[in-house]
């Protein structure tokens, strides 16, 4: 995979979780038992979904995250790696590594259950996690390890003029004084109700319609919205994090280009199953455009 010179830097602070994807003709409601389909194994976790996708879209990408030292461990470092992402940062602690259980139906919707594993255990940040996150272009943080150490890594970066990019998802209320460090938050329309007016503090604020595209709101009240290229759909797991991971590859050619890129990453995302398997490559998204 070739890295443009010009690539912004970029890096992604989050999880990286195995996911055990259990495919079936519907989800089963409580009480219920069904029989799925079949079952696949595959690395995912929103940090490391959005780091690849961030890759794969034209960035250079570092992650910094932790893995257990269980069975799992090498192969979700392998995915990193095998998709060009530095994982020189990345920490192996002792325990399991995150685990998500995922169970996709015949229309593509998904339930999602995350047992935080390694992940839950990225309360420091050492003294190269920050010298990469001064030297970086954009940090890009999720909510799936503590909030804290988001919180720490949003605060460095905006005082080293990094520009802080989140994904509150899982959402959840947050304190003001991340927000004040935030420069772009990506939610989709759900998140967005749920956050609120806590979003208006946000200066550049990016909300995803799932098939129906994306909508940008900007500083200065500049609005657009951008459809999303019609995909037969076979799993929308992982399709915000391409997204998000796009856009964040893009966001250096302003908000119109990147969410025109963004929306093409996260609609091509979603024909494959599972998140970091389904992740388009840079020649996809522009094919997907030229096709417009
Ligand atoms: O956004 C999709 C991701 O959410 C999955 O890969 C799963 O690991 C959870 O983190």
């Amino acid at each position: 995979m070739t890295v443009e010179p010009d690539a912004p830097a970029i890096v992604v602070l989050g999880s990286i979780n195995m996911d055990l994807v259990t495919t079936t003709a519907r989800r089963p409601v409580p009480g219920e038992t069904v029989l799925g389909s079949g079952f696949a194994m595959v690395p995912g976790g929103k940090g490391a979904n959005q780091a690849i996708a961030a890759q794969r879209a034209g960035g250079a990408v570092r992650f910094l995250g932790a893995v257990g030292d269980d069975v799992f461990a090498t192969e979700l470092r392998g995915a990193l790696t095998d998709a060009a992402v530095s994982a020189d940062r990345l920490r192996t602690v002792t325990g399991p590594s995150g685990i998500a259980t995922i169970v996709v139906d015949d229309g593509g919707e998904n339930s999602i259950i995350v047992v935080g594993g390694a992940n839950s255990r990225m309360t420091e940040l050492t003294e190269d996690d920050l010298a990469a996150i001064a030297a970086a272009d954009i940090l890009l943080c999720q909510l799936e390890i503590p909030v804290e150490t988001v919180a720490a890594a949003a605060r460095h970066a905006h005082a080293h003029d990094t520009t802080v990019l989140l994904n509150p998802s899982p959402a959840r209320r947050l304190p003001a004084d991340l927000w004040a460090d935030v420069d772009v938050a990506v939610v989709n329309s759900g998140e967005a109700e749920q956050l609120g007016a806590d979003l208006d503090a946000v200066a550049h604020l990016v909300v995803t319609r799932g098939a129906a595209g994306a909508d940008y709101r900007g500083p200065d009240g500049a609005r657009l919205s951008r459809p999303s290229p019609r995909v037969e759909v076979v799993d929308t797991t992982g399709a915000g994090d391409a997204f998000t991971g796009a856009l964040a590859a893009a966001w250096h050619r302003g908000p119109e280009w990147a969410l025109t890129w963004a929306c093409a990453a996260g609609a091509l995302a979603t024909t494959r199953l599972g998140a970091s398997s389904s992740i388009p490559a840079r020649e996809e998204i522009t094919a997907a455009l030229v096709a417009e």
